[in-house]
């Protein structure tokens, strides 16, 4: 059976007090509908569908590249409304999951069972029973068996007594959508298009409501303002940390660890607090984070220990290394095995040999080195001229003095020296020492001034 996701987005999102489109906020450091998109996407479902309206171009322009189609609900009317703007696109066989753009951390799992479950009656809703469910629309049922959604405005006293809620996400059966919605009335407290009011409609129609709950609680989670926001983003680290450390990995502490993307790990990695992870990372067996550090799209080898306040972007670190603490990996860094990269040394778009080491106060930008060298205290790559970029070369176990300046393009050749203090302009062939510096001045004797007491 095909399926089809359609996605509501079109709300402003007042409350959140913000320029930017409420489902464009950043739950996890990726926009709450980009949450959503990927779960669809993971469910392989045939269409997805968006809703949007409030900042809409914005909206699209985010999520260019996802096979996304667009529907356009200009005025927000309702809900009911905003599911029916979809109807000239969606099949008229199949079913369609409807989920909330604001709704971010909906599982896999979860959906799963709800299209099973609306797969045997044509309609089924995603529940949650809690000691207070003020606000929602809630679950009416008699017997057991559930009869009507009642908003919360529209509820009798009684009603709102009721503790199970409908959480905002269906599945239904698309023949049953193209029915249903264009008979849906806006006769309510509100004066909106109801979609809860299909509830009642299949009823009516004599089919049985099926209803699901969610795995966890933190799934049907609405955010509607920054409060709520950084309240769910503690609640999915909570999780995303819970699944690492049954995975193995040693979080010294998880209230103090942030995932915002994808890690892989090895055995035995361990990641002290503070640490904040970005994009696509991979740590391999032993790995192990000192506090502070920020590490994004990055892979670290086997063995290799990170020391405290190291920043990181898309490099590649090889197997035990040592880097940090105060360390920068930028773009294009790549360090082979056993490297060594010290405080306050910045490497990018540079690879750096077996062996080799940098470890005090040097930057390394388009430089190649080879295995074994040793950069000294305060080397610096000038690998630009204003307007151009150059390389510097630097060979197999070559020794670089400290605070020298390597002015690029040049080549310091294998089992080459370079003085301390040198500015290197020419190239420096293959064993060879050189010594760019005046000759020290000498001047014996010398009657240093003195203070002169009054
Ligand atoms: C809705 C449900 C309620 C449920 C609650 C769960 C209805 C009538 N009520 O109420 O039973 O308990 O969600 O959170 O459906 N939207 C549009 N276009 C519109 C109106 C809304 O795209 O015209 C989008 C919003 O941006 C939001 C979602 O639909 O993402 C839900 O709308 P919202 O106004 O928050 O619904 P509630 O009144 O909270
Ligand atoms: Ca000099």
């Amino acid at each position: 059976m095909s399926t089809s996701v359609i996605i509501l987005a079109a709300g402003k999102g007042t409350r959140m007090r913000s320029g930017l489109p409420k489902v464009l906020q950043p739950l996890a450091g990726r926009p709450l509908l980009g949450h959503v998109i990927e779960t669809a996407k993971k469910l392989q479902a045939d269409n997805i569908i968006t809703i949007y309206g409030h900042g809409g171009n914005l909206v699209q322009k985010e999520f260019a590249h996802e096979q996304v189609q667009w529907v356009k609900q200009a005025e927000q009317l309702g809900t009911g409304h905003a599911v029916k703007v979809t109807l000239p696109v969606l099949p008229k066989d199949g079913q369609a999951l409807i989920l909330s753009g604001d709704v971010p951390c909906i599982s896999q799992q979860t959906l799963q069972k709800l299209l099973d479950a609306a797969r045997n009656t044509g309609i089924a809703l995603v529940t949650l029973t809690v000691a207070d469910a003020t606000g929602y629309g809630r679950i009416v049922r008699d017997n057991g068996k559930i009869q009507a959604i009642v908003e919360h405005k529209d509820a009798s006293e009684e009603q709102r007594k009721i503790k199970e809620f409908n959480t905002g996400i269906y599945c239904v059966s698309n023949a049953k959508l193209h029915e249903w919605l264009p008979k849906l009335s806006n006769d309510n407290a509100q004066g909106e298009y109801y979609l809860t009011d299909i509830v009642a409609m299949a009823i009516a129609d004599g089919l049985e409501v099926a209803s699901v709950e969610p795995e966890r609680a933190f799934e049907v989670e609405g955010v509607n303002d920054r409060i709520q926001l950084a309240a769910l983003e503690r609640e999915f680290q909570t999780h995303q940390a819970k699944l690492l450390m049954q995975q193995g990995v040693h979080l010294i502490d998880p209230s103090r660890f942030d995932l915002r993307g994808q890690l892989t790990v090895g055995q035995d990695v361990r990641i002290d607090i503070n640490v904040i992870i970005e994009g696509d990372c991979a740590f391999g067996d032993n790995v192990e984070i000192g506090a502070g550090c920020v590490i994004k799209n990055t892979t670290i080898a086997a063995g290799t220990k990170v020391q405290p306040y190291s920043v990181f972007d898309s490099a590649i670190v090889g197997e035990n290394t040592q880097i940090g603490p105060f360390s920068r990996l930028r773009p294009g860094a790549k360090l082979a095995d056993e490297v060594h990269i010290g405080n306050f040394v910045e490497v990018k778009n540079s690879s750096i040999g077996l062996g080799s080491k940098a470890n005090h106060f040097t930057y390394l930008g388009d430089a190649e080195v080879g295995a074994g060298s040793n950069i000294g205290a305060g080397t610096i790559t000038c690998n630009y001229d204003g307007a151009n970029k150059f390389k510097t070369i630097i060979g197999d176990a070559a020794f670089i003095g400290s605070n020298s300046s390597l002015v690029a393009p040049v080549t310091i050749g294998n089992g080459a020296t370079v003085g301390a203090g040198s500015t290197i302009t020419r190239d420096v062939a293959d064993n060879c020492l050189a010594v760019e510096r005046s000759k020290q001045f000498v001047k014996e004797d010398y009657p240093r001034p003195q203070k002169i007491k009054k």
